[in-house]
């Protein structure tokens, strides 16, 4: 049964009173300058800041005011938010198109919490997995599972793809100062078969130990990747079939599929349809990083969660971190016309992040059908990207200065390195406040003409500023602290999926490629071209490729 939170006929958003609020307060904003907004107010940065569980949000460089930051409170309360944060909590199945509780949350729940689903309470199965991963992370960091030929297991190939991979890689790359330097992870997610190829070349199969992480097991990719690590170990291995106990774990909701592929299920690591790939770096789909951090900062990681998911569940909407990030969002989404959000770490072992939000923001809230299945007549998500600081400065900054889009930008940043080399952090500190301050204040006309700029070249070295962000900032990165910041990020594309009235839970929109693939695989391989009935340009490339492509014996 779908819950009642989800099927009721919700306000029409764009005539809602709140929404023509916004549109009106917008269009003032648009006469306003973020240079006004500070110099009439010397206490804006403490008007619109908020601090909770170590992290600070500098929001005061956004085209806001009091009233237009009240109107969105409004906005969410007029969306039931708090119902609707409330639903999710309580375990109702409001991923309604899949029949579908969404309880990630669950996932760091502390051991004593109870959440029930249909009644049952699930923490308890969440300690039963997490005990399981800390007992066999433990056996392999430490040398005691071996592989099958007696040697210790040295490098860890995660194999998946989606939320089976980015959550994954992110973490890892993000906790690589806390990893186990003396062991190998990659990873392995694309159907390209050099993906594997390179990830494999340089291990000894006697040490190296396979998680095929799908929560379907049956995704292609994930599929083919590991029916061709199977072979690579049998092929090092001798061709001893009982190899595959030593080295292959499986992580999935699949137990049929984990074993009809020939891992033991005893080798299993499960979890929940209720929670969303992308939505499942803290379940066992988090296994890699547990090797490679330990079971103990795993576990902090998913304390950090759990601090955010109870900020999230109980501050008041104005000083609560992912309901402020998911609206902004929203503002300048639906009343500025933004098509595009930049995430921008200052944090060199965050490269990954802008990756893992792109499937996890638009995975999401990419979606032009409300819960009610009638099409939306407003934006939706906006596009996510990013690269980390400092780097993106010398490649697409450009644009975001000088471009004729507005594109918000969440500055991510930390106090301290995880390792202090020379004035290197000062100097990225320095320049992610001095990307915040020009993009909101720029440089007027007279301070270019005032530096004896050419008349002819101050139009070009104009900045109009006004360029909104928002600055996050911690004391370091820990593993406590990345899932603080995950579970931020997590719970801002809610709120904007409740504003939205989409259902941030499903992703129907990826089956179609899907679907077709599956019909042209065999159109590819077979012997004999078959008649095709596709479009002429689907056809043609077709048999383009059937005429250009080399057999792997023709190419050797
Ligand atoms: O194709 C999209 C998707 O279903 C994602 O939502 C998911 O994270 C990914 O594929 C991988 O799925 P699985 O874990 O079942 O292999």
């Amino acid at each position: 049964m779908a819950s009642t939170t989800e099927t009721a006929t919700p306000m029409i958003l764009t005539q809602s009173n709140v929404w023509k609020s916004l549109l009106h307060r917008a269009a003032l904003h648009q006469q306003k300058h973020l240079r006004d907004l500070f110099a009439e107010d010397p206490q804006r940065y403490a008007r619109f800041s908020v601090e909770a569980l170590g992290i600070l949000l500098d929001f005061s460089k956004n085209r806001i005011d009091d009233s237009s930051f009240k109107h969105l409170i409004d906005l969410a309360n007029a969306c039931d938010l708090r119902a609707r944060i409330d639903a999710m909590f309580r375990g109702d199945r409001i991923n309604i198109t899949e029949n579908r509780a969404v309880l990630h949350v669950a996932l760091r729940a502390p051991r004593n919490a109870s959440i029930l689903m249909d009644g049952k309470n699930v923490v308890p199965d969440v300690h039963a997995v997490l005990d399981r991963m800390h007992e066999f992370a433990t056996r392999v960091r430490s040398g005691s599972w071996l592989g099958h030929t007696g040697k210790r297991i040295r490098n860890v190939v995660n194999i998946g793809i989606g939320g089976s991979d980015l959550g994954p890689v992110m973490a890892y790359e993000a906790l690589r100062h806390y990893s186990d330097r003396s062991m190998t992870f990659r990873f392995v997610s694309n159907i390209d078969g050099i993906d594997f190829f390179e990830a494999t070349r340089d291990l000894d199969p006697a040490e190296t130990l396979f998680v095929v992480s799908s929560k379907t097991f049956t995704t292609l990719e994930t599929m083919t990747n590991a029916e061709t690590a199977r072979s690579w170990l049998l092929q090092g291995l001798g061709g001893d079939p009982k190899a595959v106990a030593k080295h292959f774990v499986a992580v999935s909701t699949n137990a049929e599929k984990v074993a009809a592929f020939g891992i033991d299920t005893a080798n299993m690591f499960g979890f929940w349809d209720w929670v969303g790939g992308r939505y499942s770096m803290d379940s066992a789909i988090g296994l890699s990083t547990m090797l490679a951090i330990g079971p103990d900062n795993f576990r902090s990681m998913l304390h950090g969660f759990h601090e955010m998911d109870e900020h999230f569940r109980t501050a008041a909407f104005d000083k609560n971190l992912p309901v402020i990030l998911g609206l902004l969002t929203v503002w300048y989404v639906n009343f500025f016309g933004a098509q595009t959000v930049a995430v921008l770490p200052y944090e060199n072992y965050l490269k990954r992040f802008p990756a893992y939000l792109q499937q996890l923001t638009m995975e999401s809230n990419g979606k032009y059908v409300t819960l009610q299945g009638t099409p939306v007549d407003y934006a939706t998500s906006p596009i996510y990207w990013g690269e980390p600081g400092t780097n993106g400065q010398h490649s697409f900054y450009q644009l975001i200065h000088q471009g004729t889009h507005l594109i918000p930008c969440d500055f991510i940043a930390f106090a301290n390195p995880a390792t202090r080399i020379g004035r290197h952090h000062d100097l990225l500190i320095a320049n992610v406040l001095a990307q915040s301050e020009a993009l909101a204040f720029g440089k007027t006309a007279s301070e270019v003409r005032a530096e004896g700029t050419p008349e002819w070249l101050v139009p070009h070295r104009v900045f109009e500023g006004n360029r909104p962000s928002n600055t996050l900032f911690a004391d370091r990165l820990t593993p406590e602290m990345l899932g603080k910041l995950v579970a931020l990020y997590e719970h801002s594309v809610y709120v904007q999926g409740v504003i939205w009235n989409v259902n941030p839970f499903d992703q129907w929109g990826v089956e179609l490629g899907k679907a077709l693939a599956q019909r042209i695989i065999p159109e590819l391989e077979s012997p004999e071209c078959p008649p095709l009935s596709h479009d002429s340009s689907t056809n043609q490339l077709i048999e383009r490729y059937r005429a250009m492509r080399q057999t792997e014996k023709g190419a050797q």
